[in-house]
């Protein structure tokens, strides 16, 4: 049989070995040690004879393994699992009227992006195919520096106040003695803070495991604000909408996907990429006045919530447009460090409390992970750095022998008068405390997700998906979570107690 009769179509990521030797068939073939001197011989370590001991001179041998000894980094605390991409974001719409920041100028005008899409929750080894939210973050490679919009795909999140981050974090990985993931510990905190109720039906429902990252819709989540030219202040959202469309997994079919092909997310946008079919989501914005924000009907900083699209609706602004995979993994996307804070002249942060921690944990994490001097990395790397910052561990670039204080008199750098005129304030008062927000309307926006925006299909799929999980919690926890849902709609409550009893029933047969 000739080999020819054992060939079949390879999907692009199957061919990266072959397209990589095609293209560097004329390449010198020598290998090198780090520092680049040519190796004697690659396939034996240097030793006293053929049976003999090894030799401390052997620097080639020590070289390669030192540095495998040193290959991995710690992965995200959260987000491990992920892939990444590059492309451009287009303008198509004049947002000018409440924004001045840079990427937003004129249409038509296009900005490098860099796109990492992940899961939450478990490590860098899990399936793709799991029940989680997805990470959908973006860096803009601005002439104002980096602005990175690090969303997910779900317009909220779990919890408004971020101390309760690392908790709840906690309670979806492993339990401490079992290593395992713990049913009890799940529900007992989503039962104990209610808020979570909103962002827990968004993750139960068909929505909860998409069908790969392109077919899903990318949101800000968090309050954002805007300034114009003239100055003036406004409060946004950011949601990117997927022109592929939304499509979702059948649990069962993740199932069977998680057990042949967990890379299978992975897999689909290298390909996608590779085979030259762009994936492309649309920007919108919601804006609101401060004056609007006064007197919302719910609090505009409360990322539990939604704002209304019939009270804000979406405002078109242009494409994301992915259209070139990693040339390496590991430099490219590993490496790429998203900060809510990286944000440039006329978008600011606002009082959006869960976005306030924020700000500080992802500068921490990379400090950590990657290092102080992170923001030097390539991927990571601004056009123009003119900071007081220097030296630190791998330090690629300090700036020469610019001023390393402020002030001096030897040409500064100084503040920028146009970022200070475009720059956001937030007026506040009160006493230094701690406010515990959990008891905010926690199911006003939950129960119309029920009774409104899912169809009886889509509830009678939440329901079972839900006490498919929350069958193995201890009773009590089951008990207060059914409780909670029945200030959802009672309803609800009861249907998923008649699943928890049915799923019951059919354990004990
Ligand atoms: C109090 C709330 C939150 C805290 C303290 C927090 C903290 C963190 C931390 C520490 C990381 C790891 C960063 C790294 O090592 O690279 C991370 C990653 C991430 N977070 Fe959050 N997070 C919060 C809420 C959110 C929300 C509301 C969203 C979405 C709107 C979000 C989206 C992401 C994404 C997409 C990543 C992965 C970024 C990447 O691909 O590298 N997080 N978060």
């Amino acid at each position: 049989m000739s080999s020819s009769s054992y060939s079949r179509e390879r999907e692009p990521a199957a061919n990266q070995l072959l397209d990589y030797a095609k293209k560097h068939q004329s390449d010198d073939g020598s290998a090198t040690n780090t520092a680049g001197n040519p190796l004697i011989y690659k396939d034996a370590m240097e030793t006293v004879g053929p049976k003999g001991l090894a030799l401390l001179e052997d620097w080639n041998f020590i070289d390669e393994m030192a540095h495998f000894d040193r290959e991995r980094i710690p992965e995200r605390v959260v987000h491990a699992k992920g892939a990444g991409a590059f492309g451009y974001f287009e303008v198509t719409h004049d947002i000018t009227a409440y924004t001045a920041a840079v990427p937003f100028a004129a249409i038509g005008k296009k900005t490098p992006i860099a796109v990492r899409f992940s899961q939450v929750t478990l490590e860098m080894g899990s399936s793709d195919t799991v029940r989680d939210p997805r990470g959908f973050a973006v860096k803009f490679y601005t002439e104002d520096g980096i602005w990175d919009l690090v969303g997910n795909n779900t317009p909220i999140f779990f919890i408004r106040d971020p101390i309760l981050f690392p908790s709840f974090i906690h309670i979806l990985k492993r339990n401490p003695v079992t290593h395992l993931r713990d049913a009890d510990m799940f529900w007992d905190f989503f039962s104990l803070r209610p808020e979570t109720t909103h962002q827990l039906m968004v993750l139960f429902s068909d929505r909860g495991i998409p069908s790969n990252f392109r077919h899903m819709h990318g949101y800000g989540s968090n309050t954002f604000s805007f300034v114009n030219a003239y100055g003036h202040q406004f409060y946004c959202k950011f949601h990117y909408k997927t022109d592929q469309g939304i499509s979702n997994l059948d649990p069962n079919k993740a199932t069977q996907i998680a057990g042949t092909d967990p890379d299978y997310f992975l897999r689909d946008l290298y390909n996608n990429i590779a085979k030259g079919n762009y994936p492309s989501w649309t920007l919108y914005v919601q804006v609101m006045t401060p004056e609007e924000a006064s007197h919302y009907k719910f609090d505009p900083f409360d990322v539990t919530k939604v704002w209304y699209h019939a009270d804000f609706p979406l405002i078109p602004v242009g494409k994301i447009v992915l259209n070139k995979n990693p040339s390496n993994y590991f430099a490219e996307v590993e490496q790429l460090a998203f900060n809510p804070a990286h944000l440039i002249p006329g978008i600011g942060p606002s009082p959006d409390r869960n976005l306030q921690g924020r700000l500080f944990a992802y500068g921490d994490t990379h400090r950590y992970r990657l290092g102080p001097n992170y923001q030097q990395l390539p991927v990571n790397s601004a056009y123009r750095v003119k900071s007081f910052s220097r030296d630190g561990p791998q330090t690629i670039d300090s700036q020469g022998g610019a001023p390393i204080y402020h002030p001096n008199s030897f040409g500064g750098p100084d503040s920028d008068q146009r970022a200070k005129a475009i720059s956001h304030t937030t007026a506040v008062s009160g006493n230094t405390g701690w406010y515990d927000l959990g008891g905010e309307d926690n199911f006003t926006q939950a129960r119309a997700l029920y009774v409104r925006v899912l169809d009886e299909g889509g509830r009678s799929r939440l329901i079972n998906n839900i006490a498919g999980n929350l069958k193995d919690a201890n009773e009590t926890i089951q008990a207060r979570t059914v409780r909670n849902f029945a200030q959802v709609d009672e309803d609800f409550e009861s249907l998923i107690a008649s699943a928890l009893e049915s799923s019951f029933r059919a354990r004990m047969q």
